[in-house]
């Protein structure tokens, strides 16, 4: 019997396993039920009890480099791809690493804030839930003004104390006490006030954020959505200033050849105010369904900062003037890509979000 094993361990040494093929035959000879470490197994049950001891040794250490090999080459043929070599190719190429796609919403903002910074406006952000006073009061927007109902309000109930001290308790119709008047911002105009407020003439800047309004949801409606403001305050800055600033930001982001047009309009916090349309840049003004045949579309609010938002803000309206506008980043995303269904942009449907990899 010991020489059976000695003679094994000397074969299991020249064995040569260079293939899947190689360590299945191993595998059958060695290691099955009917191969030779079970017969000599069988054997050993036999053996005279002198020798049990030691022949018991041999066959287990026997029994555990057979083991080994097996394991040693099984996991080398097997660990990595399917061929049957052992080294890694390193001339293979490297697996390919799948991009995400940027959200349009992000492209578009992107671009809006590019074409700002080159003429100098810095890019500020601020907070989504707002007190009363920056989202209206400080704006024009006085407690009992008609203009609070243009936008429908989301309030944030707080049952605590006020900590800003000095602000109406919100109480609505139902009797419901909300606490204090806490709102999600419901456009980022509130944030001319916070940059206003903190910080003194010359200003050049641009707000990019989500807004959020009471809305019911439909293909061209959402209870909330993005903006960006933009606001310049400085000594003798005129209402020429903002129609260059606009013209140029419009060709920028349509095409140079886009022409704008100013419709006079109505918001508490400017004065004069105005809407922007651009010429459409779907049909070059021929007419489509995108500027419903008019050969405009509208892409934006803006006008003359009210002198009463900048003295709410302590900055003297004798000597500074003023201009801000405001724009809707699904607004022009829907138009530059011509989606028809804003809920698309909230989904996240890679379906969606994959065709804009290239953009
Ligand atoms: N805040 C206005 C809106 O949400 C847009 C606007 C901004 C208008 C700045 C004028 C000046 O509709």
């Amino acid at each position: 019997m010991k020489d059976r094993i000695d003679k094994l361990l000397s074969e299991l040494e020249s064995v040569e396993i260079k293939s899947k093929e190689h360590l299945e035959e191993f595998r059958l000879k060695f290691l099955a039920k009917k191969g030779i470490v079970t017969s000599l197994f069988d054997d050993f049950k036999n053996i005279a009890s002198a020798e049990r001891k030691e022949v018991g040794k041999n066959l287990n250490e026997l029994k555990s480099k057979i083991q080994d090999k097996y394991n040693r080459f099984k996991e080398k043929l097997e660990g990595g791809d399917e061929t049957s070599s052992s080294e890694t190719d390193l001339t293979k190429p490297a697996e390919p690493i799948v991009f995400g796609a940027r959200h349009p919403i992000s492209i578009v903002r992107n671009q809006i804030t590019d074409i700002f910074s080159r003429i100098g406006f810095t890019v500020k952000e601020d907070r989504e839930i707002e007190d009363d006073w920056h989202n209206f009061s400080a704006l024009n927007l006085p407690e009992d003004h008609p203009a609070r109902d243009m936008q429908d309000t989301f309030f944030v109930a707080h049952p605590r104390p006020l900590p800003l001290g000095g602000e109406k308790q919100q109480v609505l119709p139902n009797g419901e006490d909300l606490g204090g008047a806490f709102v999600l911002r419901t456009h980022t105009s509130s944030v001319q006030i916070r940059v206003m407020e903190n910080s003194q003439p010359p200003i050049r800047s641009i707000f990019p954020g989500r807004v959020y309004r009471k809305e019911n949801i439909s293909a061209r409606a959402h209870c909330f959505f993005h903006q960006v403001e933009g606001l310049y305050v400085d000594e003798n800055v005129s209402f020429a200033d903002l129609k260059q600033t606009l013209l140029y930001f419009a060709q920028e982001m349509f095409g140079e050849k886009t022409k704008i047009r100013m419709r006079p309009s109505y918001f508490p916090f400017t004065e004069p105010s105005a809407e922007v349309d651009v010429t459409c840049f779907i049909c070059g003004s021929k007419g489509c369904p995108v500027c419903k045949q008019s050969g405009w579309v509208e892409i934006l609010g803006c006008g003359m900062v009210h002198p009463k938002v900048l003295e709410n803000c302590k900055i003297d309206s004798k000597k500074y003037t003023g201009f801000a506008f405001g724009m809707g980043i699904e607004r022009i995303a829907m138009l530059k890509y011509q989606i028809n269904d804003i809920r698309l942009f909230y989904e996240n449907d890679v379906r969606f979000l994959n065709q804009f990899k290239s953009a």
